[in-house]
């Protein structure tokens, strides 16, 4: 199972190293196999020492220059960042990230061998249009996208259960996920109210490999107890 643990606008530089001292030493006890991701803020950046990989959640598709406020390669790569989310919904949404400029970033990344978490996910009223409606969004979220890159890992993470505390059912994750399975051969990801309460169930689906958590992440030990759970 992939662990990732976004913090969105969370978390200090401070505590984001107090975050990593309590998480490596709980995990310590971790299945060898699984796999852990932190994306703190940009400004919690820095080289940490643990069994984990540190991502960025945003970067500018440029080594460097004029585009104020943004951070590009030369800022990820003074902490050998190699792990990035390129489309989460909030980007998409609140700051306007269309599906051409998602895939401009996924085209450069990709070409310096970055490992790319692509969130895709629905509003509710697709949602409520049922499945096909739902797969149609999801499949048009790929446009431009190099589905069969190596380094692609994919989290469905649906609009309307993101940090509301209302997960999707079991039975809408499973069948997005094996309608998703036809589509990638990747790792699929599931995000929206992932918690230490519904993690068992959530990793027991078929075609999920693993979470990526938001508000429940925010807690070191929460969010190791979901590991270890
Ligand atoms: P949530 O966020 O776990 O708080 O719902 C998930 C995400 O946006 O990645």
């Amino acid at each position: 199972m992939i662990f990732a643990a976004n913090f969105k606008t969370n978390h200090t530089r401070s505590s984001t190293k107090a975050y990593f001292d309590t998480l490596s030493q709980k995990i310590a006890a971790k299945k060898s196999g699984d796999k852990v991701y932190v994306f703190p803020p940009a400004t919690a950046l820095d080289h940490y020492e643990g069994d984990f990989t540190l991502g960025a959640q945003n970067a500018y598709p440029a080594q460097k220059g004029a585009f104020t406020g943004e951070i590009g390669l030369e800022q990820l790569e003074e902490f050998s960042v190699k792990t990035l989310l390129i489309g989460h919904s909030e980007r998409r949404e609140l700051l306007g990230e269309s599906q051409e400029k998602v895939a401009e970033k996924f085209d450069f990344f990709k070409a310096q061998g970055f490992e790319i978490i692509y969130c895709i996910g629905e509003p509710l009223e697709v949602r409520q249009e049922g499945d096909a409606a739902v797969n149609a969004y999801l499949l048009a979220q790929f446009e431009g996208i190099d589905t069969g890159y190596e380094n692609l890992i994919v989290a469905y993470e649906p609009i309307w259960a993101i940090g509301t505390g209302r997960s999707a059912t079991i039975e809408e994750i499973a069948s997005t996920h094996q309608a998703l399975r036809k589509a990638v051969a990747c790792p699929l990801l599931y995000g929206g109210s992932a918690n230490p309460d519904n993690i068992r169930e959530i990793a027991s689906i078929d075609n999920v490999d693993g979470v990526l958590v938001g508000s429940a992440s925010l807690d070191a030990e929460k969010f190791a107890s979901m590991i270890l759970s």
